[in-house]
């Protein structure tokens, strides 16, 4: 058992330290579809993407931030998974992107591959990770870590019964120091960021204070330095995980004292964000924006990001483009096995039409069962010609 001060040691250089995100890794080298084998070499490192805190007046030269969580897409249970974020990551270059929350114990125990293995290209990318258990979140750490994550996450914030009687989630903000011991045995375990997400507080607990306290105890005794706050309580007692993500009041202010108060660390806004005006607005104060549910039924909501937050002048993708890109990318999975039916992939792109017309139809092909049933990726294009004649610039 290290002493620690021997741990802050250790620890410290890891914040600067991440796997390369643009250029190709060497992971990716060997394996044409699937980065589906652990890394052999994930300390070949680079300082890109930065996990380097930028103050956000600093903000004159916006490129600056191209490997920063500037803006990142949360974590969602059911909806991130590695099809969503092909789709995400044909649209944004440098968005981060966040895995659904998968338990610790499902990893060590289970299917890894199923678990961790995502698609080429699609870096920075997160692993979100449930439980409360130090030495099981250390090793699913480095499990993922070995899969070529970029980051990896606890999950604070999560209000579900079923996560509740876990005893991991939203209820561990109460367990500030066991939260600690979680971060420090994950830390130690690997050399990417460890982070944490979490709400502004528990049940009907308003006050500020508790959450500094929590942000404090952790910035204290561990090397933690990104914190990702859904700005809304999490209610344990009565709502439904869906009604906590609406019902509670958003506190924007809470998050921004955090960052007045912390300057040091990376403070991410989360809860509500839906237009670029308004993240926008939050990155004057807090260093970057987290957005949910927004880029998941409007993913080309994305498609202005890398230019407006990132600087990056590269043509947004065209709507055509990205649909053939579907389409190959469904017929490649498909034929890969694994499983993968044409609904796997396509769920995730039923809002890719959003505000243009026929949108609805593009909508309702793709999620008609017996349409879906043939198994056949050209099923997306037919969808994709119905909303092209009926939009001006076909
Ligand atoms: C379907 C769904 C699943 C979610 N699953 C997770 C999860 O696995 N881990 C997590 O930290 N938050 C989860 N969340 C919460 C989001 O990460 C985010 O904090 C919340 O939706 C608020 O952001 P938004 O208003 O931009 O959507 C989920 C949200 C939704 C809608």
């Amino acid at each position: 058992m290290k002493s620690r001060a021997a741990r802050a040691l250790f620890r410290r250089p890891a914040l600067n330290r991440v796997q390369c995100a643009s250029a190709p890794c060497t992971i990716f080298r060997h394996h044409k579809k699937w980065c589906h084998h652990p890394a052999k070499n994930t300390k070949t490192v680079h300082n890109m993407p930065n996990n380097t805190p930028q103050k956000p007046s600093e903000n004159n030269q916006v490129n600056q931030f191209i490997g920063t969580r500037r803006l990142s897409v949360a974590p969602m249970l059911d909806w991130t998974d590695r099809h969503y974020r092909y789709l995400a990551r044909q649209i944004t270059r440098h968005t981060w992107l966040y895995s659904e929350m998968v338990n610790a114990g499902a990893i060590n125990y289970g299917d890894k591959d199923r678990f961790l293995m995502f698609n080429e290209g699609e870096q920075p990318v997160a692993l979100q990770l449930g439980g409360s258990e130090p030495t099981e979140l250390a090793q699913a750490a480095k499990a993922g870590a070995a899969y070529g994550y970029n980051e990896i996450n606890l999950n604070c914030g999560c209000p579900s019964p079923r996560v509740q009687k876990g005893a991991f989630g939203a209820c561990l903000m109460n367990e500030a120091d066991l939260v600690a011991d979680c971060l420090n045995a994950m830390q130690d375990a690997v050399q990417i960021p460890v982070t944490v997400k979490h709400r502004i507080g528990i049940d009907r607990q308003t006050d500020y204070q508790p959450l500094a306290d929590f942000v404090g105890t952790l910035r204290g005794k561990t090397a933690c330095r990104t914190f990702i706050v859904h700005a809304r309580n999490a209610w344990l007692d009565g709502l439904s995980p869906k009604e906590n993500r609406d019902v509670p009041p958003l506190k924007y202010e809470y998050v921004y004292r955090l960052k007045q108060e912390f300057p040091d660390l990376e403070i991410i806004i989360n809860g509500g964000i839906t237009t670029n005006e308004q993240t926008a607005a939050h990155l004057q104060h807090v260093d970057g924006v987290m957005i949910g549910r927004e880029a998941y039924h409007n993913p080309m909501v994305m498609r202005e990001w890398d230019r407006l937050f990132y600087g990056d002048d590269a043509a947004p993708v065209e709507y055509a483009d990205l649909v053939g890109k579907l389409y190959a990318y469904s017929q490649a999975q498909i034929q890969a096995g694994r499983g993968t039916t044409l609904r796997h992939i396509v769920r995730h792109s039923l809002g890719l039409m959003h505000g243009l017309n026929k949108a609805r139809v593009w909508r309702r092909m793709l999620s008609d069962a017996n349409l879906l049933k043939d198994n056949d990726g050209s099923l997306i294009l037919e969808a994709w010609r119905e909303v092209e004649r009926a939009n001006s610039w076909a």
